[in-house]
């Protein structure tokens, strides 16, 4: 399928369902996971059993997150973000089902109601223990990595970021909610996401085979590719360049 008649049936489409990988962010300065020099290639991901086994796991963790934290002080959505934030504006956006734990579409302006964060996000810490929200300024302005890691000020309980870590159980309410905006979509959209993580990257096949039309649109080739109606492989932002031109100039 070609750009133009891709771009024909987002323009008619009236429940478009977008799902964003790290990819999405990267033009606003945030490494993504898997590609070179990504967060992975730096850090080591620590699983939910060593963060409650081990304090060395727990300073691990706060070392990643305290320098996610000095970043997300600065970065802003980008064009990406901003398109489909204006999808919903005009009405067309049934839902977006990000993976990002980055905060950015909810500061681009996507409802609530339209967003789920599968993967939580960083943009709050809680306490694993009795549930309290903290504000991240609060925990990481005074945290260091020589100090003991933060617990909670009500039940003393292991603080970590309100971010979904491997081994840990997904959100159910948010999974229901992707499940149900994959099954009715007419055209679900993936951006920037390697479709390597299970159970996301599960919402792209749930959706073709409930009948919407599947788009990737990625850098790199992934897993889903040979399955989808239509592929774009190049810069996310060069993308939404192109597609609005097609879309709103019509
Ligand atoms: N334009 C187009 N594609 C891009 C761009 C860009 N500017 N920047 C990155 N990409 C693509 C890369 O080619 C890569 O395939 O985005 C994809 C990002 O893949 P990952 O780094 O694996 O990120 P993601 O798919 O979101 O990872 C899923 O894994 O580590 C866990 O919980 C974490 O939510 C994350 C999950």
């Amino acid at each position: 399928m070609e750009l133009e008649e891709f771009a024909t049936r987002v323009r008619k489409s009236e429940a478009l369902v977008f799902f964003t990988g790290a990819g999405i962010s990267t033009e606003s300065g945030v490494p993504d996971f898997r590609s070179p020099g990504g967060v992975w290639s730096k850090y080591q991901p620590v699983l939910l059993q060593d963060f409650l086994a081990s304090e060395a796991a727990r300073v691990q963790h706060w070392q990643l997150k305290k320098a996610t934290y000095e970043l997300f002080k600065t970065v802003q959505p980008n064009i990406g973000h901003q398109a489909i934030r204006d999808f919903e504006q005009r009405g067309q956006l049934l839902g977006l089902i990000t993976q990002n734990i980055d905060g950015l579409h909810k500061i681009a302006g996507t409802s609530d109601a339209r967003l789920v964060e599968l993967h939580g996000t960083d943009r709050k810490v809680t306490c694993l223990q009795c549930g309290k929200v903290y504000l991240p300024k609060d925990v990481y302005e005074d945290w260091h990595e020589h100090l003991p890691t933060p617990t909670c000020d009500d039940c003393g309980g292991y603080l970590k970021s309100a971010n979904v870590s491997f081994g840990q159980s997904m959100p159910v309410e948010a999974m229901q909610r992707a499940q149900r905006w994959s099954e009715a979509a007419d055209v679900f959209i993936v951006i920037g996401s390697s479709l390597q993580v299970q159970p996301a990257a599960s919402f792209p096949v749930i959706a073709k085979r409930s009948g919407a039309l599947l788009a990737i649109v990625n850098r790199d080739p992934t897993p889903l590719d040979d399955y989808a109606d239509f592929i774009y492989n190049g810069a996310i932002g060069e993308f939404f360049g192109q597609l609005k031109s097609l879309t709103l100039d019509a």
